[in-house]
């Protein structure tokens, strides 16, 4: 596990999206897994960027959402779709039949986590995941005690988790019990995951994360089985860690060329 520490979210949002931005250069048909949430806002406003300075393409690249609100239309201005359309989709050149998310309205649950798996597989597998991570060390929709092999599938949020997301509501009440989520083991088999964390009220799941012992208790802790997790924080969401002089000295010390 990569760690990276950032003075704040702008500085590791902007190095999130050159790194996203480089890969996408390099491969411009990878596979991108994508999050919603507060957190992946602003890359996603330096990739639009991107795409309007320097004509970054996203033509030929295909993106994959790690989860959505069961009972939710695609219209619902608090689901995923449509958190994806107005702080990315809109604002880039992408295809929208490369554009996949969970079917939050899906009559049949099993088979429309059956087809994402499939469909994810027959796209050659994600290149870069980017993730957030719950208060309580969630991973996608992956809420404590979730098996940490698991596939696609429905979840139901704990209460701290629709706490986090009453504001998008409008009130506790009104935020979905269930969800579909990739699984750990989904997000497992992406060849790059990039986790990002800002503010204090991270701290304690980083901390347990990255530094305490694997367990399906903190779902994000399986990143420390993954040969190529990065984890980019800020100083608040970095300082509940033990070993930050050296995750620091590490980053000063690689090779420029490494660096993005
Ligand atoms: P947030 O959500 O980015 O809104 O904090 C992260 C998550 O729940 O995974």
């Amino acid at each position: 596990m990569e760690v990276i520490i950032k003075p704040d979210s702008h500085a590791a949002s902007r190095l999130a999206a050159r790194k996203i931005a480089a890969l996408v250069r390099t491969k411009p048909d990878a596979v991108l897994g994508l999050a919603t949430g507060q957190t992946p806002l602003e890359t996603y406003d330096r990739l639009s960027e991107l795409h309007r300075t320097e004509g970054l393409d996203f033509s030929r690249v295909t993106t994959f959402n790690l989860d959505e609100y069961l009972g939710l239309e695609p219209s619902h201005p608090a689901s995923f779709h449509a958190c994806m359309r107005t702080s990315l989709f809109s604002k880039i050149n992408i295809d929208p039949a490369r554009v996949f998310l969970p079917d939050g309205m899906s009559e049949d649950i099993p088979r429309t986590c059956r087809e994402y798996e499939e469909r994810l597989r027959a796209a050659g597998g994600i290149d870069l995941q980017l993730l957030g991570i719950g208060s309580d060390g969630h991973l996608g929709f992956n809420e404590p005690s979730s098996s940490l092999s698991s596939r696609t599938r429905i979840k139901t949020l704990t209460d701290r988790t629709r706490k986090d997301n009453a504001a998008a509501f409008g009130g506790e009440d009104n935020v979905p019990h269930h969800v579909i989520t990739m699984g750990l083991g989904t997000i497992m088999d992406a060849r790059t995951c990039l986790l990002l964390a800002f503010g204090r009220k991270k701290a304690a799941a980083i901390a347990q994360a990255v530094e305490g012992p694997v367990s399906a208790m903190v779902p994000a802790s399986i990143l420390q089985m993954h040969p190529r997790a990065i984890v980019i924080l800020d100083e608040e969401a970095a300082s509940g860690l033990k070993r930050t002089e050296y995750y620091r000295w590490v980053y000063d010390h690689k090779p420029s060329w490494q660096k993005d």
